[in-house]
């Protein structure tokens, strides 16, 4: 019988824990509360979880997908399970619109520097290659020294108070830093840079259903939250144009994009910049601040990492795996007539790959809830980052900044654990984020 995580709070969720399947909705509010008891609900008795009327077009399904070999499978084959991102950008490319004038039409930056970028699954591959990989990818060995700067000059803000709340303090600020010194941009514009990389996850926090739809009133307020973000980016390609520095702003502004043949546009930098917000910094501060509830529970587990740091990759993975930053996306579609585990699933069915649930699936990893640092078939198979080609582009960065977060809290940090004013309360949404973690703790 598995044991579940203990950062669940069932007293605070407007939802009832569900018993059985009826119960389960792992979309409603509060639904956070109860994720994990329903994945094990669903693994037994429907891991393949019919969503009727959830499809795309009107009179289609939608199927979460719960299983690892499940998820493993469709994110490794692009051409049976389209990718419905990829497909947008396909059918905007067969427009024959310009990158400028999909910006007019239909008011984002991401899309339009992908139709122009990256218009083909071919192209994808290239353009992150050549583009993001650089930074983000292969090589974000190179943020090495200026994350370990950004993580001690937080820590020295706290270190003689005893106490701290983690998320505000560490968890989110870091990966703030971390990505205004990538892009180049000055650290005192983070408060702003905050704010708008708030808005930009809107619809993974405030959007409803599988879809993360928002009403048009939440899109309203979302694009005025954004207005000046645009003006923001271009200032700084301007800037950087005419007096290159070392960052990845200046880099796409130079580069030669050899897929095209041809340097990038202003509008195709601010584009990748805005992709690269979006996926990069709540996702980290999720993950940094459940490994700190992780080491709270588990008696031992600071002071083992602490004296033995070969295995604090292991437990950053392990970690990942089992409080899995992005839940579930909605962003596939079977080209073809399907069978999941015995389930029939029809062309042109809408697949939410639920990773989180995946990742405790019992058939893949034995004892699911218990974090083991030296896991039978390694601690890398988790599916947190998804995997296949369009395995997310940032998880090199990611990884590196949590291995180096911890290693730091160790070195000034003695041991941690819950201070008595804690609720656990999640954020809505598709993410799983504990928005306030105070801590006590020793210093080194
Ligand atoms: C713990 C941290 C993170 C988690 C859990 C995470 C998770 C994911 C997942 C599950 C996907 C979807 C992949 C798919 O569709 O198969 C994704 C995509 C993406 N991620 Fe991450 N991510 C993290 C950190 C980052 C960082 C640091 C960056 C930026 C540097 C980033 C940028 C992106 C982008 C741009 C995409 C979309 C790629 C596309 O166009 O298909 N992510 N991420």
């Amino acid at each position: 019988m598995a044991s579940y995580p203990k950062y669940q709070n069932h007293e605070i969720s407007p939802m009832k824990c569900p018993v059985n399947l009826e119960d389960v909705d792992l979309f409603g509010q509060g639904a956070q509360e109860h994720w994990y008891e329903a994945y094990e609900i669903l693994h037994r008795e429907s891991p393949v979880y019919r969503i009727e009327g959830g499809g795309i077009t009107p009179g289609t399904d939608a199927y979460v997908l719960t299983k690892h070999a499940d998820i493993a499978m469709v994110v490794k084959d692009p051409v049976r399970y389209i990718n419905l991102t990829q497909q947008r950008i396909i059918d905007f490319a067969a427009q024959g619109l310009s990158a400028e004038d999909m910006f007019k039409t239909y008011r984002s930056l991401m899309q339009a520097s992908m139709v122009a970028l990256r218009p083909t699954q071919e192209l994808y591959i290239k353009h992150r290659k050549e583009l993001t990989d650089p930074w983000v990818g292969t090589g974000a060995t190179r943020h090495r020294e200026m994350i370990t700067k950004h993580a001690n000059d937080l820590i020295d803000e706290w270190i003689n108070d005893g106490s701290v709340e983690f998320v505000s303090r560490f968890a989110r600020p870091l990966p703030q830093r971390v990505f205004a010194s990538i892009l180049g941009f000055p650290q005192s514009d983070i408060p702003q840079l905050a704010e708008w990389g708030d808005a930009v996850v809107t619809p993974f926090v405030h959007g409803t259903g599988l879809k993360h739809e928002l009403t048009p009133e939440q899109t309203k307020t979302m694009l005025k939250r954004l207005e000046g973000f645009q003006d923001y980016i271009y200032e700084h390609v301007r800037a950087k144009r005419l007096d290159p520095q070392d960052d990845m702003v200046s880099f796409l502004c130079e580069v030669h994009y050899e897929a095209l043949d041809r340097k990038l546009t202003d509008l195709e930098i601010a584009g990748i910049v805005h992709a690269m917000i979006l996926g990069g910094l709540e996702t980290t501060q999720y993950a940094l601040e459940e490994q700190a509830q992780l080491l709270c529970e588990t008696p031992g587990l600071f002071e083992q990492l602490r004296n033995d740091r070969t295995k604090v990759r292991a437990f950053t993975e392990e970690s990942m795996r089992m409080r899995s930053p992005t839940h579930g996306l909605s962003t596939r579609m079977t080209s073809q007539d399907e069978v999941f585990q015995g389930v029939k699933v029809p062309a042109g069915s809408l697949l939410h790959l639920r990773f989180a649930a995946a990742n405790v699936d019992e058939e893949e990893f034995p004892c699911p809830f218990d974090l083991e640092l030296e896991r039978q078939g390694g601690v890398t198979r988790h599916l947190t980052f998804s995997a296949g080609p369009r395995v997310c582009p940032g998880a090199n960065l990611s990884r590196i900044e949590q291995q180096i977060a911890w290693n730091v809290l160790f070195d000034r940090v003695k041991d941690i654990s819950f201070a008595d004013d804690n609720t656990f309360m999640h954020q809505p949404g598709i993410m799983l984020g504990t928005l306030k973690v105070n801590l006590n703790f020793v210093q080194a």
